[in-house]
């Protein structure tokens, strides 16, 4: 059975974008695959807290000696990751704001990269102490653009702060495969616009169908 965390980012309930690409991608893979399993995640209407100096201080102690009040300090981490961990595949829906991610996102970010629990830190290996500890998740990066032109090579690549950020922080969630729908033009309203939109929605059943057998040829091996 395949879990999905369906995470979506953007502090719009009401004609989101992306949400619209989530909401697409879960039906199309429940479609294809009833069994799946859906954790729902909406930091765009429920912004996980800031981490603290007392949060880090807690995921940097030795677990068995935290006191009560650093066990409940980093319970929302816990509950964070816990949902990360039980997931063959994280879906981000999320809406591009100030060339980056929305802060909720980041704040979801902050909360579940965490040493120990999902990545550990060795100076032993030199100028890479960094290794992830989970493995073998796929990513797929649901987006939305006001603009346009942020892919490889293309105008406003240098100003893509948000799928390249994602790409990075994902490898110490375990992920190792990335898949990436985006609609662009939002702010345009023109016919790029609606044809971005068209082209996004029309490869949503080509990811989810292969996704899904592969999933089914993993379960079957
Ligand atoms: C606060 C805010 C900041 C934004 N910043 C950018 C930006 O830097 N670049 C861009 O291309 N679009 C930007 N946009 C446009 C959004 O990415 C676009 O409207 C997207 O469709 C929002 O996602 P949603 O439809 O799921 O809410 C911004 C929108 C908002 C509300």
């Amino acid at each position: 059975m395949t879990t999905i965390l369906r995470l979506d980012a953007s502090a719009r309930k009401s004609r989101s974008l992306t949400r619209t690409l989530s909401t697409s991608f879960i039906d199309q893979w429940r479609e294809a695959d009833p069994t799946a399993r859906i954790i729902e995640r909406d930091v765009g209407t429920n912004p996980p807290s800031l981490i603290t100096e007392d949060w880090i201080a807690a995921v940097f102690a030795d677990p068995e000696e935290l006191s009560p009040e650093q066990q409940a300090l980093i319970a929302e981490s816990d509950q964070l990751i816990g949902e990360i961990e039980a997931a063959d595949i994280i879906a981000i829906a999320t809406p591009m704001y100030n060339y980056g991610m929305p802060a909720h996102l980041k704040a979801w970010v902050d909360q579940v990269v965490r040493i120990n629990r999902t990545f550990t830190f060795d100076l032993a290996r030199g100028d890479k102490p960094l290794q992830p500890i989970l493995s073998g998740k796929t990513l797929v990066m649901l987006t939305s653009w006001g603009e346009f032109g942020f892919g490889p090579g293309e105008p406003n690549e240098h100003a893509n702060h948000l799928t390249s950020h994602l790409q990075t922080v994902s490898k110490y969630l375990g992920v190792d495969d990335i898949h990436h729908i985006g609609i662009e033009y939002q702010e345009f309203g023109d016919e790029r616009f609606a044809a971005s939109q068209a082209e996004a929605h029309a490869a949503l059943p080509v990811m989810v169908s292969g996704l899904v057998s592969r999933a089914a040829g993993q379960s079957a091996a």
